[in-house]
């Protein structure tokens, strides 16, 4: 098969995310801040893999030096990770600030800003107080989206003459939707209309966050924006045919447009907000708040992009007892012959980046854009090691490669495409699977202390980072 060889931009941001529940563990956590994903795992420990969870995670809190290392010797140009809201604040109705774990935040910036890796922050990776949940039913309630602005001013103030890339989440809509909508995650409800809610609120706390951030930009470092980073799965119908497009069609509104148009235009689809009061599950809001979404939209946003989303109309009778779920209007559909990542059971189709590329270019006023998200999860990566002990893992070469190729082609198209952020920067713990799959370039080796090590992976990057540029074969992804 030919090879091409692609050139990277000289400013194209290449580094790698994760996020602080994700890595940092609960040494210095006071009990009074457990967060959702902290409380999830105390009151459900057995369904996460192996029973191991965020308690320990990568220990990042104890050995962010020595993983800033690794950073600098790989030369990555930024690392994305969260506040840990829960642990950032030691009352969150007053928003009086932690000075322990704020002053880890501090020194965090400050290392990686020393070894010239450029900081990027998230106010919300999951990481939600679980007191708001239980005592206000989490982003079910208005006074939690002020009781976030108010944090995401403090955190604004505290690091904002140092940090440039700010997101008010990532990911918004997943924790209902596991929650809420398909009821796979503690407390197990099934509510529409509680997730339609928590996705509104939390559109709003953006904007909120927004308007707190603009007006307080004159102190912050030049240049300084803020998004929200955002999971948008490009849908593809089956057929042409219109039945297949309008669940195609219907699948986007729920899903994607639900965050991509108040995030960036500053107002709901109407197809939206007509479907939403058909099925009784319109959100709860007024004139303000919406005016307030309208006038503060985001000035960047980063994409998560890892699978496609295939659909095709219902064939199925819709039990009209059954709560109402956007799958009424959808059934999943699977595409013969896909390529898969059998360990995470997601497809593998780097068309995803172009064709989001060419969305955001045409719909979205070609706003400015990163993909914030995007790696390959393996079980038992160990493997693939070689003689010397590291991880041959070409898999994952081969799909950042492809993913990158496609961002190349988008911006040789027109898209305004800044970055490519790989997940993960280390192996994590995910929600649930916790350490089964392996995402990062560097692999913690849970039997040996959590020791480090890189992958080949690593080096990889490292060379594309250098050389601005790398090879690919003409891969037929389907
Ligand atoms: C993204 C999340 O959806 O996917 C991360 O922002 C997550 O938090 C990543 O870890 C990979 O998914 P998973 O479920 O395999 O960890």
């Amino acid at each position: 098969m030919a090879r091409q060889t692609w050139k990277i931009p000289d400013d194209f941001i290449l580094g790698a995310a994760a996020s602080a529940w994700q890595t940092e563990g609960w040494d210095g956590k006071r009990p009074t801040q457990d967060s959702y994903l902290d409380m999830w795992y105390k009151n459900d420990p057995d369904v996460w893999h192996d029973g191991y969870g965020p308690a320990v995670a990568t220990d990042f809190y104890n050995r962010y030096k020595e993983d800033i290392q690794y950073m600098k010797d790989i030369g990555l140009t930024h690392y994305r990770t969260s506040i840990n809201w829960s642990r950032f604040l030691l009352d969150y109705e007053t928003a009086e600030v932690d000075e322990v774990y704020a002053g880890y935040i501090d020194d965090v910036i400050d290392e990686l800003k020393r070894c010239g890796v450029e900081p990027m922050l998230c106010l919300e990776h999951y990481e939600i107080p679980t007191v708001l949940l239980e005592q206000y039913g989490g982003w079910g309630s208005k006074h939690v989206v002020g009781l976030f602005a108010a944090y995401a001013e403090k955190a604004f103030e505290r690091y904002g003459d140092r940090v440039k890339y700010w997101f008010t989440f990532n990911e918004p809509i997943v924790p209902q939707t596991r929650i809420y909508l398909d009821a796979l995650r503690y407390p197990y409800e099934q509510n529409t209309k509680k997730w339609m809610q928590w996705n509104y609120h939390k559109a709003l706390a953006t904007a909120k966050a927004v308007a707190i951030f603009r007006k307080r930009k004159p102190s912050f470092r030049e240049g300084a924006k803020i998004g929200v980073i955002l999971n948008p799965e490009v849908a593809y119908a089956r057929s042409s045919a219109p039945h297949d497009q309008k669940a195609a069609q219907v699948y986007d509104l729920f899903f994607n447009r639900v965050f991509l148009d108040p995030s960036i235009k500053g107002v709901y689809p109407d197809e939206l907000m007509e479907l939403m009061a058909k099925h009784d599950i319109l959100f709860d809001h007024d004139e303000e708040e919406l005016s307030v979404i309208k006038r503060n939209t985001v000035d960047f946003v980063g994409v998560n992009l890892y699978y496609p989303k295939r659909v095709q109309a219902p064939s199925r009778q819709w039990n009209e007892s059954t709560p109402f779920h956007p799958a009424y209007y959808y059934e999943p559909f699977e595409l013969p012959g896909r390529k898969m990542n059998p360990f995470r059971g997601w497809e593998i189709c780097p068309r995803i980046v172009y064709d989001m590329a060419m969305r955001l270019k045409y719909e979205y006023g070609n706003i400015e854009w990163l993909i914030a998200e995007n790696g390959m999860g393996v079980e038992h990566e160990e493997r693939f090691k070689n003689e010397e002990g590291v991880i041959q893992d070409d898999y994952r070469i081969d799909f950042i490669s492809a993913h990158l190729r496609e961002a190349m082609k988008g911006i040789a198209d027109g898209a305004n495409c800044k970055g490519y952020m790989l997940w993960a920067f280390t192996d994590n713990v995910s929600p649930m699977n916790a350490f089964k799959n392996r995402y990062g370039l560097v692999e913690i080796r849970l039997e040996n202390n959590r020791s480090r090590a890189l992958k080949k992976s690593a080096c990889f990057y490292r060379d594309i980072i250098k050389n601005r540029r790398f090879e690919t074969e003409e891969f037929r992804y389907k």
